[in-house]
């Protein structure tokens, strides 16, 4: 595969495919990665929860309603044989997380997004750190949930990975709890990002996601700081409005 690794001669693209390419591709399946990983953009981000027997799977709803063709009920009560039976736009299956490491390896770095909500996925914090660690990935991603404890429970089984705070809101109350667990990434709704708050950010050496920025118009407001990182479902348009392509 000529695209593999980082040798290809095409330009790095700075930003966040967001579920690879979904507006081209089936968000969050292989084929969806693959288009990223062939525009050459820096970042990838994925969703992950767990079947009903502890498997960790890439998938962004709770249920499979939405993104299968043939599937009806919750993720968490379906086994990785009953998801894997299911289809995505007729070809594609859900991934799990290994097979999404395994073709990301060396090529792009991955925020890895927990859908932990609660006690709804038990254990899956250290799930996830297992198999990161088993295929050396360590230094190539980091771990982003808008459950707060799931970042402290990571934080406590490995005070090494990358962690990014997710919230809709920008509130400086969440200075100091991300100085607490060490969180370099903190990642926004985009419309709520404040001037004041990419200059706080730039002070903490925290790295500021805008999600998820697909309107040109509002790229082109992110284009004007050079610190904010894009989170995008458009990445070809991303890549010609910041002139990248
Ligand atoms: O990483 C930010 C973004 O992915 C969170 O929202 O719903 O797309 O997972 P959602
Ligand atoms: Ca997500």
């Amino acid at each position: 595969n000529e695209s593999k690794g980082r040798t290809s001669m095409k330009k790095q693209i700075k930003g966040i495919a967001h579920r690879g390419y979904p507006s081209k591709y089936p968000e969050n399946t292989l084929i969806s990665f693959q288009a990223a990983c062939d525009l050459n953009f820096s970042h990838l981000e994925l969703d992950v929860q767990l079947s009903k027997d502890g498997v960790p799977v890439v998938i962004h709803d709770i249920s499979v309603d939405r993104m299968t063709d043939n599937g009806i009920g919750q993720v968490k009560n379906l086994t990785l044989a009953e998801l894997k039976e299911l289809t995505i736009g007729g070809t594609e299956r859900i991934p799990t997380f290994e097979e999404a490491l395994d073709l990301l390896k060396d090529r792009i770095i991955v925020d890895i997004e927990l859908k932990q909500m609660g006690d709804l996925y038990p254990g899956m914090e250290q799930l996830v750190l297992e198999m990161v660690k088993k295929k050396g990935m360590q230094e190539q991603v980091f771990i982003t949930s808008f459950d707060h404890y799931c970042l402290q429970r990571v934080r406590q089984l490995d005070d090494k990975i990358g962690l990014g705070l997710i919230n809709i809101g920008a509130s400086p109350a969440f200075f100091p709890f991300a100085k607490e667990i060490n969180c370099g990434y903190m990642s926004i709704e985009h419309q709520h990002i404040t001037e004041p708050f990419i200059r706080r950010c730039e002070e903490e050496g925290i790295q500021l996601i805008s999600w998820t920025v697909n309107q040109e118009s509002d790229m082109k407001m992110v284009a004007q700081y050079p610190s904010l990182l894009i989170c995008t479902n458009e990445l070809e348009l991303w890549a010609k409005v910041s002139g990248q392509n």
